[in-house]
């Protein structure tokens, strides 16, 4: 048998491939399973993004290479720069500062690769999305993890990170709006975070694909602090405000030079994104957006109905600002696995384990809000059937 690379078989068990094991082998029992698992919204994509994806599929200057292949076309990097200015009023350059990318997850992985030598320092926070371990993994990358609790709102401070560390690391890893925590980050953490990254020459970046799903202040992007010249990246992507999961389009913004390395890895690697859902992802950016505001409703909706569903457990839970995740307290001195296998033999209702996110994560579980409204109603019905908890 051939064996795989030493990096691949590092790399932990995926999350969401084991809890689909799960939900199958429930499934296989005869339990109706309600899976809050994964987040991927259950609401098609507008109409005039598939208006416009349809009319350039016809195009054959659509059916070679794309345009500017890795980069991305020049009209879909200047959408982003308008949107980015629009949105979050940060002025971009679409040549030198914009990258389209295959969904932010590819962003983060080439980052690593762009960056991260065999042995050399990441810091990722823990709880976190489990991709940028994964990617870290790939690169050889030592991987430290910054503990993250509730006391300080899910966010690192960054002035405990030992010097030494903050000195030794390529890339600390950030994500606001998070996954899973749903912890927003205000600006003058970005301030912060910006003067940190010059003075310890680390790369910081913010995966940032949950920016427009917030429920009152809309969140900022790590670039507000206007210090493109220190080495800050933020990747974003159309997946979630758009509901484009599978259409497989981002985008990176920021430092040149760290947009030039990725371009770099890209060019060895991919050739950039089908032209036609480029045209797609412009027609999102510069179309109308109120599509946006009606699906930030739906989860409004979804996360009241959830919340207080735990609050009748009598577990206490803070509200998400942003996500369409809740990120929900266990009963004290339960593991997180053993919370949702539980749940699951119970109610047949699949709700990811916080441990999966790191140790830090492992009083709690997480719920995905994408999910048919008749459906999570019979979810919380099930879950209020269990009583008090005591
Ligand atoms: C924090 C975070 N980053 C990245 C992604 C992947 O986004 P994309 O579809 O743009 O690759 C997800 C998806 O769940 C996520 O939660």
């Amino acid at each position: 048998m051939v064996h795989v690379a030493g990096r691949v078989e590092q790399l932990p068990p995926y999350l969401f491939v084991q809890i689909r094991q799960k939900e199958r082998e429930a499934r296989s029992r005869g339990i109706d399973v309600i899976s809050l698992g994964v987040g991927d919204p259950d609401h098609p994509t507008p109409g005039h993004i598939i208006d416009a994806l349809n009319g350039a599929a016809r195009d054959p200057a659509m059916h070679v290479y794309p345009p500017d292949e890795e980069r991305g076309m020049t009209s879909f990097r200047q959408a982003v720069a308008q949107w980015y200015a629009k949105r979050f009023a940060v002025s971009l350059d679409p040549d030198r500062e914009v990258l389209a990318l295959i969904g932010s997850k590819e962003g983060n992985h080439h980052l690593a690769l762009a960056y991260l030598n065999p042995g050399d320092v990441a810091l990722i926070p823990d709880p976190a999305y489990p991709a940028y371990v994964a990617s870290a993994i790939f690169a050889g990358a030592q991987i430290i993890r910054i503990p993250l609790s509730a006391t300080t709102g899910w966010l690192p401070a960054l002035r405990d990170i030992p010097t030494d560390q903050a000195r030794r690391a390529k890339i600390l890893w950030l994500n606001y709006p998070n996954n899973p925590t749903t912890a927003m980050a205000p600006s003058s953490f970005w301030q912060e975070v910006a003067e940190w990254s010059r003075s310890n020459d680390t790369i910081v970046v913010n995966d940032c694909p949950y920016s427009e799903i917030a429920f009152g202040e809309q969140p900022a992007s790590l670039l507000c602090s206007g210090a493109l010249d220190a080495p800050l990246v933020e990747f974003n992507s159309l997946s979630k405000p758009y509901n484009m999961t599978g259409w497989r389009i981002g985008m990176a913004v920021g430092n040149a030079d760290i947009i030039a390395a990725l371009r770099k890895v890209k060019e060895n690697t991919d050739s950039g994104i089908f032209g036609a859902v480029q045209r797609a992802g412009i027609a999102a950016l510069t179309g109308p957006q109120d599509n946006i505001h009606r699906m930030v409703e739906i989860y409004r909706r979804r996360r009241d109905l959830v919340v207080e569903t735990w609050r009748n457990l009598r577990l206490p839970i803070d509200e998400p600002q942003a996500t369409f995740y809740v990120w929900a307290p266990i009963p004290a001195g339960m593991r997180s696995i053993d919370f949702a296998s539980l749940l699951l033999e119970k109610t047949g209702v699949v709700v990811t384990p916080g441990v999966g996110y790191g140790s830090q994560g492992d009083n709690y579980v997480r719920m995905s809000l994408t999910i048919d409204d008749l459906r999570l109603e019979e979810a919380m019905e099930r879950i209020r059937s269990l009583g008090q908890w005591k």
